[in-house]
């Protein structure tokens, strides 16, 4: 959850590090604090409660000229947020600082070792103990990497750790320990830098390598040492990653959610090309699918796993691969899935979802099918993140950058990926008809314009919500392949405005939510024309009869719920097993437009982080 970043080289280190926090404020914004270094062993330190600007108006003026230095934007795990528990943490003698993103799940046992010697503790973190048990070490070895890796060895939990001491001010040492999140190392001329997300580092170098759990970095300014958890020396691949400057900054948008939303026509073009072929009618995943033709036709199941919006787009793919490639699927929630002890085998096809490919949830999962031999896929945003080193296969959502902490484009981007592995996997074993198969990839490739149209109801949706912003619950309904829908409708209204907001499958509110409608809960119905449209329109008017204000979305020219509901949204045109893909945009839209009439902080929603790297 928490941000990490740190520098050290030719140029100042202060403004490098406070440069890669403002990158990586989505990750927690419950405070923030740098920790710099300066050729004489002097070390300064810095840390505001609240958001990023804080510190920056804090700092200013006062940045020494440092030659290293390491940055921390926090997500509060244990200890509310205040300036005492904000990160860099220092051991007593102020001769270490740390930052860390993670859980010490023993941190109690480890703090009363030294309270029990009369140290004295200036925070409710877990995390400070780390820095007295790095000094520690430091005293004992007289040597950071090899404090660090002891360090590590006490700590239970899963964690990323940068540390800094007085007596080596150029050097950062790095670890990570088990699925805490990612630690990217970035090679610079003359320059290092550290940092928990690529796009933190991006701006200053794309050549990087990805630390697995267990390594450790010992980064100067001239070059990395790498070294296992037994500290041996280790070497790693120095990867090129692609950058685009536009994708990071808001442009002409209000908010970056707005500029996600929009952009949503082109992650559509992105994830069809070269995936749909329009030549050959038929879909082509190359590299991106590793398994042969035997091995596809030994699955006799596939789970997918997933959270939060990932998860709905996984309820998606469910329909799509059994629908399509007549494969039993099920989904699962990747925290459930984890310490359910599921019956899986090397027969069992694992798909994982994740953005950003670090949600610890997703990952514990993952590595749970890995033990149980399954073969793997994910469906990932973020290149060479550690769900994609952990798969056989990745399957990337191509939706570039997306920085609000409200997933939007993502989500387009791996339905349309589910729905090409759906297809694939279908004719690989001979159940999707070839007819079937050039109606879908023709359908495909019309979805980007359709996406397109469906932003045409910015204008109309917007109104509805200055009508509805100040109702205090929501009810969101859908059958099929709408329920995922209706569930990240629910999803995005509560994250961005904090309405209280219920999905639910149209049948079962009868048997429950109902009794919470009367005229002042309005309820979203998506009623299209997918063979459930009559079964919706039931459920419509049973909400009407109970004073329920409705507003339905249907398929384009469908005029049968006019005078039933009392707002009705027409879709563009699109195949119905490809609905979700534009009907998911009023959700977003709505849930924007209502947060931004109540004056919410829409990027950054309250106690929310972009990725969830603690369980
Ligand atoms: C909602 C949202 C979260 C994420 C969830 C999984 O807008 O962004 O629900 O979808 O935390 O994250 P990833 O996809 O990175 O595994």
């Amino acid at each position: 959850m928490c941000g990490i970043i740190g520098y050290t080289g030719r140029r100042p280190a202060g403004p490098i590090v406070i440069d890669g926090l403002k990158r990586l404020e989505y990750r927690g914004y419950d405070s923030a604090g740098i920790a710099l270094l300066d050729g004489d062993h002097e070390l300064y330190v810095a840390r505001s409660v609240g958001k990023l600007d804080r510190l920056d108006a804090h700092v200013e003026g006062t940045l020494p000229p440092a030659v290293a230095g390491i940055g921390h934007t926090r997500w509060a795990t244990h200890g509310e947020p205040s300036d005492a528990n904000a990160h860099p943490h220092l051991d007593p003698s102020g001769r270490v600082a740390i930052i860390h993103n993670g859980i010490v799940e023993n941190f109690e046992t480890l703090r009363a070792r030294f309270t029990d010697r009369g140290a004295t503790f200036l925070s409710a973190t877990d995390s400070e103990v780390i820095a007295h048990i790095v000094a520690e070490q430091l005293e004992a070895s007289g040597d950071l990497v090899e404090a660090l890796r002891l360090t590590t060895l006490q700590l239970e939990g899963a964690h990323a750790i940068v540390a800094v001491a007085t007596d080596e001010p150029g050097r950062l040492v790095a670890a990570r320990v088990g699925n805490a999140g990612g630690v990217v190392v970035g090679f610079g001329d003359g320059e290092s830098f550290i940092a928990s997300d690529l796009a933190a580092l991006l701006p200053n170098t794309r050549r990087v390598a990805f630390l697995d759990p267990g390594e450790i970095a010992d980064v100067r300014a001239d070059g990395v040492a790498f070294i296992d958890g037994e500290g041996r020396a280790i070497e790693k691949a120095v990867k090129t990653q692609p950058y685009d400057p536009v994708a990071a900054v808001k442009g002409r948008y209000k908010h970056f959610m707005l500029k996600e939303i929009y952009e949503q026509p082109e992650t559509a073009l992105d994830a069809v090309r070269g995936r749909y072929l329009p030549d050959l009618a038929r879909v082509s995943l190359g590299d991106e699918f590793p398994f042969d033709a035997e091995r596809v036709r030994r699955i006799r199941r596939v789970i997918l796993i997933a959270m939060g919006t990932s998860m709905h787009a996984a309820m998606v793919g469910r329909h799509y691969i059994e629908r399509l490639a007549r494969i039993p699927a099920e989904i699962d929630n990747a925290a459930e899935f984890r310490y359910r002890q599921p019956v899986i085998d090397d027969e069992t096809l694992v798909v994982s979802v994740a953005q950003s490919g670090e949600t610890v949830d997703t990952l514990w999962a993952m590595e749970e099918a890995r033990a149980a031999g399954c073969p793997q896929l994910t469906v990932c945003n973020t290149p060479g993140a550690q769900s994609t080193r952990v798969a056989d296969g990745t399957l990337l959502m191509r939706a570039g950058p997306e920085i609000a902490v409200a997933s939007t484009k993502t989500m387009l981007g791996s339905m349309i990926a589910l729905h090409a592995l759906a297809l694939h996997l279908g004719r690989v074993r001979g159940t999707l008809d070839e007819a079937v198969e050039a109606e879908q990839v023709a359908a495909a490739l019309r979805a980007p314009a359709a996406i397109g149209q469906a932003l045409l109801l910015e204008p109309r949706i917007a109104q509805l919500a200055s009508r509805y912003a100040q109702r205090e619950d929501f009810l969101f309904l859908g059958r099929g392949l709408s329920l995922p829908v209706a569930l990240e409708g629910a999803l995005k209204l509560k994250e961005v405005s904090y309405i209280h907001a219920e999905g639910y499958p149209a049948g079962e509110m009868k048997h429950g939510p109902i009794a919470l409608i009367d005229e002042n809960v309005p309820t979203v119905a998506l009623a299209l024309d997918d063979g459930l449209r009559d079964k919706m329109r039931s459920n419509i008017e049973q909400l009407k009869a109970r004073r329920g204000p409705v507003i339905a979305i249907v398929s384009a020219g469908d005029h049968s719920l006019d005078g039933v509901a009392d707002d009705v949204i027409e879709l563009p045109p699109i195949d119905p097993l490809l609905s979700p893909l534009v009907s998911v945009l009023p959700m977003q839209l709505l849930a924007y437009h209502i947060a931004v009439e109540r004056g919410a902080d829409v990027d950054q929603p309250r106690n929310l982080a972009k990725t969830v790297t603690v369980e």
